[in-house]
């Protein structure tokens, strides 16, 4: 008898998704013999049994396109809102699972979807996860799709305000996305040649870094690039975190823990948009006009770069050969150039953020990028 595999997009979009279902579905359909079922934004569709048949001829097309013809969301299972109150629906997730007579579930996503499904598997169901983020943050693959492109989209920004920052002798700060993991500040800011990178993983002193512009000025360099991560933090606030999330680590009551929780959630809330502040505080600080471009969602939109087409669609049709295997439980990931099954239980919950030590920054410093530490 075929096998019946369902697959769905969860978290942020990024493009190569749409590339991994194709590689997916063409191989489980074609090479395999299976049934596919897609399910509509993310683990919704799933629990509200909202899904689509998908084959090879509908696959075909879809290659190049950016975003993700499954549709996505960023909904748990475990905590989904549902005509304005919060539901587990797991037990809806498991049920449709079995209405379709699945063998198994392929769930492309990042960091939250990894965890979404381990509880998926600890409810009893087949799962295999892709990765896939802008952030290239999940642990034990050394890339995830989404991420290449974006680096190029951050980079080729960077490039044009280099100009535009050259002909007005201006500070420019690039805010690129990344909360907790700072790869795409980290690799745009070395492609672009920035002046300054600031990442969530090195805290920054403001004084430090309105020093080494006002070096570049001495210098005769009377620009400065500023790339930021969005979850960059000066070492007052590194520190405030830190102190809430060691408060929340010793709390041994739930309602203690929670507002340690609630406490986090506001301060993340009240840094969106600290880069405003950050440019404010340059200018005054070196007396030089500064500007603050903000990338946002247009890093994660639009067409995936080669690299991002060749390893979404190389993961769509590994995760097939895993599906036919009978083998779950599993992320594929890309070590040393090879694609290799790993324990969803091991990825869960882990993020892999840059080291401070990372040969990359090194690098950096040593063709005069200042960290801000
Ligand atoms: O997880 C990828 C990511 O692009 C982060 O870098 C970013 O902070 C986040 O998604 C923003 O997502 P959204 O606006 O879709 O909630």
């Amino acid at each position: 008898m075929s096998k019946h595999i369902g697959v769905l997009t969860s978290g942020g979009d990024c493009p190569g998704l749409n590339a991994a279902i194709r590689g997916l579905g063409k191989a489980a359909c074609d090479r395999f013999g299976m049934q596919v079922t897609g399910f509509l934004n993310g683990f919704r569709g799933l629990a509200l049994d909202q899904s689509r048949v998908l084959d090879s001829a509908m696959l075909s097309g879809v290659l190049t396109d950016g975003g993700t013809l499954l549709g996505t969301s960023r909904d748990k299972p475990h905590r989904m809102n549902i005509g304005g109150k919060t539901k587990d629906m797991t037990d809806a997730v498991v049920a449709t699972y079995q209405r379709h007579h699945l063998d198994a579930l392929v769930c492309l996503g990042g960091g939250g979807t990894q965890k979404n499904a381990l509880r998926l598997v600890e409810a009893g169901l087949n799962v295999v996860t892709l990765p896939k983020t802008i952030d290239n943050d999940i642990a034990l693959t050394d890339r995830s799709f989404g991420f290449d492109t974006a680096l190029g989209i951050a980079t080729e920004a960077i490039d044009r305000l280099h100009s535009t920052a050259t002909s007005h002798e201006r500070i420019i700060v690039v805010e690129v996305m990344g909360h907790r993991a700072g790869w795409l500040a980290l690799e745009a800011g070395i492609a672009g040649g920035a002046d300054v990178i600031l990442l969530p993983e090195i805290p920054y002193d403001v004084e430090k870094v309105a020093a080494a512009i006002r070096q570049r000025t001495q210098r005769g360099r009377r620009f400065s690039i500023v790339v930021v991560a969005e979850g960059a933090m000066s070492v007052d606030h590194a520190g405030q975190v830190k102190e809430l999330l060691e408060g929340k680590a010793a709390a041994t009551e739930k309602p203690e823990r929670a507002e340690f929780s609630e406490r986090l959630k506001q301060f993340h809330e009240e840094h969106v948009g600290h880069t405003i502040a950050l440019t404010r505080n340059l200018e005054k600080l070196t007396g030089q006009e500064s500007r603050l471009t903000i990338l946002g969602h247009l890093q994660r939109g639009g067409t995936p770069s080669a690299a991002d087409r060749v390893l979404a669609s190389w993961l769509g049709t590994e995760c097939a050969r895993v599906l036919d295997r009978g083998q779950h439980g599993v992320m594929l990931a890309l070590q040393a150039g090879a694609i290799v099954p790993v324990p969803i239980a091991d990825v869960a919950g882990r993020k892999r953020l840059v080291p401070v030590d990372h040969p990359l920054i090194a690098a950096a410093r040593m063709v005069g990028t200042c960290f801000g530490d």
